[in-house]
């Protein structure tokens, strides 16, 4: 059996360092915030290369809280991709802005800068890009257009810890950077959590705020406030963790390699395109197959023991929840084609060449009925 991803593997392989960090926690008893969270911020905005890090409740709080400091909110409209997970467009949707979908580029599955300009209007007021499955979006370009519209830029990093664009991180090239640590992510906490990354310390100050309630000190609110604080037993996981993100991200690409050269040529199958080896890290690796075979496909890849997902299987602006936006299928050709034909195939650091080459030979078997 090769499972789609291996968390606990991953824990046992480190599971020294994680107990010292959690028993850390459990004798200061600072459950909420507290020491365990502050260190991580610390790491996590270093590695980045940004001067704030503020760890959140989840990753869905990240972009919301993002939003709303960057001064978005009711008859704002934010431009996002059509194909991502739905948390990008909650958080414009909790702000009441409105999101403005555009399709995504064929090669990388990211938001498609060459769309943006068309659906700029007098309302729109900021980029919602997400660095999809690991790879890096054309921040240079969505920058440009942002510079040139007065517009924020929000990443929503949530799926590319670690990953670069032009040599910087992602996450510190727009205006604030947004991540999950959702435990499947490529760091991933002992539950829900996240952050945001920023060089802006009144964004900084205002979503640390924000998170605890909207105290300007004890006792006195001073906006809207939420409780969406991160827990100190997950900043002190993921800072144990953050330790070992380049070896797994390596690892990562290291298994994307091995699929790559040994999927090449299969009839029916079409990889995924890497725009810069260096700084995508993989965080899923997405086949595309013939979309009248795709779920017979999947059955047959976990009847001979391998386990697949797909990411995702219909447009966000197609969802019943955005019915009233007022779109219909074929707006969106490109990520309604990917959505259709999508596989991720196994994708964790510590795989082993065994299960990598059970990947592959069941794939070719399946995929090219051979
Ligand atoms: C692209 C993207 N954005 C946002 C999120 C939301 O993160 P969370 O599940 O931590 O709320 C996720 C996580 O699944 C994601 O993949």
């Amino acid at each position: 059996m090769v499972p789609f991803l291996d968390i606990r593997e991953q824990n046992r392989r480190i599971e020294k360092e994680l107990r010292a960090a959690v028993d850390q926690v459990i004798d200061n008893a600072q459950f909420i915030l507290g020491p365990g969270t502050k260190s991580f911020e610390e790491a996590f905005a270093a590695y980045c290369g940004t001067k704030y890090c503020v760890g959140v409740n989840n990753g869905t709080s990240a972009l919301h809280m993002a939003l709303i400091a960057n001064g978005i909110g009711p008859g704002d409209e934010v431009i996002t991709t059509a194909h991502t997970w739905i948390s990008t467009s909650w958080a414009i949707s909790y702000v009441g802005a409105t999101p403005k979908y555009v399709d995504i580029d064929p090669q990388t599955y990211n938001l498609d800068p060459s769309l943006v300009e068309s659906v700029i209007t007098p309302r729109t007021k900021a980029i919602l890009p997400v660095h999809l499955y690991g790879q890096a979006c054309e921040l240079k370009s969505l920058s440009s257009i942002c510079d040139s519209h007065n517009l924020r830029l929000i990443e929503d990093a949530a799926q590319a810890h670690g990953a670069k664009c032009d040599g910087k991180r992602v996450g510190s090239i727009g205006h604030i950077g947004c991540f999950s640590f959702y435990p499947g992510k490529n760091l991933g906490a002992f539950g829900e959590a996240g952050a945001v990354v920023t060089d802006d310390q009144e964004m900084a100050e205002r979503i640390r705020r924000l998170r605890d309630h909207a105290q300007d000190g004890r006792h006195n609110h001073v906006e809207l406030g939420f409780n969406t604080r991160m827990e100190g037993i997950q900043g002190a996981v993921l800072e144990v963790k953050l330790r070992h993100l380049d070896a797994w991200n390596e690892a990562r690409r290291r298994l994307a390699d091995y699929y790559r050269e040994n999927l090449a040529n299969v009839s029916g199958l079409r990889l995924p395109q890497c725009v810069d080896p260096q700084g995508h890290v993989w965080h899923l690796f997405v086949v595309l197959v013939d979309a009248a075979r795709r779920d017979e496909i999947r059955q047959e890849l976990a009847d001979q023991g391998i386990a697949t997902g797909v990411h995702y299987p219909t447009p966000v602006p197609l969802q019943p929840v955005y019915q009233h936006l007022g779109h219909k299928p074929g707006d969106f050709p490109v990520a309604e084609d990917v959505m259709a034909q999508c596989i991720s195939l196994p994708m964790f650091p510590e795989w082993e060449e065994s299960q990598a080459r059970q990947v592959v030979d069941a794939v070719k078997m399946v995929v090219s009925n051979k």
